[in-house]
């Protein structure tokens, strides 16, 4: 009888087994991990280049040097077929124009806003680049969303490193600051972004990536039918720019409880203007842990968040308006898509009581994050 049991389960492993090979082995996919690259156009001489990395399962992601960009995310949903879950531009003239919202881009050396763009540090009075009414948003001016950063292929095939020097001075922050970004996938079908810097003066810096997911892949014009779970007990109240008042409120009994999954459209129409907040992420420790969800029911896919960072925005794309042509000329309209951005809390360098964002020289600024996607 025992004998019977065992060859029953070995059996049950063997056919577990051939269905793992049988989807690995299909067209789609490799059995290895590959990055390809190809011309995306020229800034003045320059040209940018995508990266695509694919993994086993076939997900890929694809990436440009200017701004660090995620250009495309190509996650299968239940019908197995891949989908492209971020928004964008087919070309380059896409994000290169004025109206671009910031689809997919690498955020600093600020993320978020910082009020009229000043802060003291050391007794030194800064001031940075103004452009969102009179603040400073995602960096200033020249953010690093809008320079080119230099690319290199780590061993293994699953990696992008991209590296920028910030000159001291530049955006009006103090120091020069050398940043690193590593795009990797996983054979689990996450993408993970891990950030790193140093200075040479004291400095704030809040890094950041800024996708626009719709996990429909297209299929629905907007996120409102998603399901968001955010592990957040309290969010940063801001003044009408979107400015914190130094506040936590409660989200309970409120539209802003994601505490347990609920559809993004549920109680949108009661917050002014739509989500577009830092919710404050109730965390056991400083390690990398999972603080939020999305799932799309038509499609099937599903979103982890994993991060080490303290706050998220989660930006429910308030200011699109259809006038955008995005990927085949998709008009993304409001709310096409939602960004989950892993962060410190916006104007730390002026709210003494929020988690510190001053890197000193000697120091090594750190922050991971996870996005990843299964079917349920
Ligand atoms: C901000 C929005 C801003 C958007 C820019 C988000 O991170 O919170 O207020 O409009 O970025 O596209």
């Amino acid at each position: 009888m025992k004998k019977q049991v065992l060859l029953w389960l070995l059996s049950g492993v063997l056919f577990l087994n051939a269905c793992q090979n049988n989807t690995i082995h299909n067209e789609t996919t490799s059995m290895t991990f590959t990055i390809s690259e190809k011309p995306f156009g020229q800034i003045n001489g320059d040209t940018i280049t995508q990266y695509t990395i694919t993994n086993p399962q076939g997900m890929q992601v694809s990436i440009i040097n200017y701004g660090g960009t995620v250009t495309n995310l190509l996650v299968p949903g239940r019908d197995h077929e891949l989908g492209d879950v971020v928004l964008g531009f087919d070309s380059l003239s896409g994000y290169l124009q004025k109206a671009n919202p910031y689809f997919g881009c690498l955020v600093g050396r600020y993320g978020n806003r910082i009020a009229k763009g000043k802060f003291i540090l050391d007794g030194q009075a800064y001031q940075l680049t103004l452009n969102d009414h009179g603040n400073t948003l995602h960096g200033g001016v020249q953010g690093l969303d809008k320079v080119i950063w230099q690319a290199s292929k780590p061993a293994g095939d699953s990696s992008l490193k991209l590296t920028y020097t910030s000159k001291d001075g530049d955006q009006g922050f103090p120091g020069n600051l050398v940043i690193e970004v590593v795009y990797t996938l996983s054979s689990d079908n996450a993408l993970q972004i891990a950030y790193s810097a140093t200075t040479d003066k004291a400095t704030p810096v809040n890094l950041t990536n800024h996708c626009y997911f719709n996990l429909s892949a297209g299929k629905q014009n907007t996120i409102l039918d998603h399901e968001v779970m955010l592990q957040a007990e309290k969010f940063t109240a801001v003044d009408s720019l979107l400015i914190p008042t130094g506040q936590l409120p409660d989200v309970k009994g409120t539209p802003m409880d994601f505490t347990t999954p609920k559809k993004i459209g549920a109680e949108l129409a009661a917050v002014k203007g739509g989500y577009d907040h830092n919710w404050v992420l109730k965390r056991k420790g400083k390690d990398l842990e999972k603080i939020a969800t999305a799932y799309d029911a038509s499609s099937g896919r599903f979103m982890e968040v994993f991060t080490t960072e303290p706050g998220l925005q989660f930006y429910t794309g308030n200011f699109l308006d259809g006038t955008l042509k995005g990927k085949q000329q998709q008009k993304y309209q409001q709310h096409a898509g939602f960004c989950m951005e892993t962060q410190h809390f916006p104007d730390a360098p002026n709210q003494p009581s929020f988690p510190n964002t001053i890197v000193k020289p000697g120091e090594s600024y750190r922050s991971l994050t996870y996005y990843r996607f299964s079917v349920k």
